[in-house]
């Protein structure tokens, strides 16, 4: 029986994972819904963000469901006090989740709401895979009083992998891969380069591999987005360049993201936006996102491409068909934008 455990969180966590979960139950008939608390919630009744018991439930699901953590009522100075963004961390390292996949597919629909000219958004749809565990994020940190530093630091292995998921991702796409690296100044990038290029001789040669300078990605991710499929790069380079992407879709909330590791584990799914304290409780968030990251589940997690792309095109469907929450310029609440996209069902 598939197992799913859910993470509601704080804020409108909550209020966008109860219909995300009738969704689950639609798609995957006889699913298992375990729902444990996480973030603030968790800090309140157990101390801590993380706990070991919500681990170790995770580590037996097929799949983790995530909303949003935190919210003024944990934001403190004290260095030593929990926090629930140590939840997430926690959660990401401890399942090994290496892989963050974010899409970024503009809908018609919304192009007015996009900072970019529909001329140059229309036909954009790319997938950003970022490499999570690894790089100078994770790198050793030193620090005096007149200097400090962060290394930079890859395996071949932590490449080779991030590179296999990338390739496998544009197979089902327009097989397509741009490689993100700084080749020319950095022995990471050159050693990043190689590698994806072993990678893709052994085992991807019908998929195209293009190598992109990081600043020239920036660039034409604004100047040319349809020339993209798939996106590879390193920690620091990805989360630049996805949040930079994610921009292209005008409203945070409508962005869906992947977190995948390790092929015997569960992938987590979660929308890119927070909580938003300032909303929550009034019934008006947008729980687009959280539909979406509901497909990314069923596709990447349970391996239901169909029912993935159905419940995406219900969600077409009813923006096409004028669905617009309060961040859409609109005044439809969150039951309402449940019951429009299950219409389309
Ligand atoms: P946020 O994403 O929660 O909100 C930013 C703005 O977007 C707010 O005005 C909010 O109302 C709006 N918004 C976000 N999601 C929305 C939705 N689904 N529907 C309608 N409007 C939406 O970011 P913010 O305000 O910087 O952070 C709030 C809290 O969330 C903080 O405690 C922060 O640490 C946490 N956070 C958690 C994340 C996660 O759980 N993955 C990610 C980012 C922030
Ligand atoms: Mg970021």
């Amino acid at each position: 029986m598939t197992k799913i455990v859910t993470l509601p969180g704080d804020g409108i966590g909550p209020e966008i994972c109860a219909p995300a979960v009738e969704l689950l139950e639609h798609f995957v008939p006889g699913v298992e819904v375990e729902e444990h608390v996480f973030g603030g919630a968790s800090i309140d009744a157990h101390g801590t963000a993380l706990t070991d018991e919500v681990l170790a439930a995770a580590k037996t699901a097929d799949a983790v469901l995530l909303a949003a953590v935190g919210g003024p009522k944990w934001d403190t100075t004290d260095p030593s006090a929990p926090r629930p963004e140590q939840g997430l961390l926690g959660i990401r390292k401890a399942l090994g989740l290496y892989a963050n996949l974010r899409p970024v597919r503009p809908l018609p629909a919304l192009y007015d709401s996009s900072a970019l000219k529909r001329e140059i958004l229309d036909g954009t749809d790319m997938l950003v895979v970022r490499e999570l565990t690894g790089g100078i994020y994770f790198g050793e940190k030193t620090r005096t009083e007149t200097d400090a530093s962060d290394l930079c630091h890859y395996t071949v292995e932590e490449v080779d992998r991030i590179a296999r998921v990338a390739f496998e991702a544009a197979r089902g796409r327009r097989n397509l891969v741009h490689s993100v690296d700084k080749a020319n100044v950095m022995e990471t990038s050159r050693q990043w380069r190689q590698v994806v290029h072993e990678v893709h001789g052994a085992d991807f040669a019908d998929v195209q591999l293009e190598d992109q300078l990081v600043d020239s990605c920036a660039m034409q991710l604004i100047a040319n987005p349809t020339q993209f499929d798939v996106i590879v790069t390193e920690n620091l380079f990805g989360d630049i360049l996805s949040d930079a992407a994610a921009m292209l879709s005008g409203s945070l909330g409508m962005l869906p993201s992947a977190s995948l590791g390790n092929p015997d584990g569960p992938g987590l799914f979660e929308p890119v936006h927070g909580s938003a304290p300032d909303i929550a409780g009034q019934g008006v968030a947008n729980p687009l996102a959280m539909f979406l990251s509901t497909a990314m589940l069923l596709r990447h997690g349970l391996a239901m491409e169909t029912e993935a792309a159905a419940l995406e095109s219900a969600v077409d469907q009813a923006l096409d068909a004028g669905l617009r929450t309060r961040d859409l310029g609109g005044t439809a609440g969150t039951d309402e934008a449940y019951a429009a996209v299950r219409k389309y069902l």
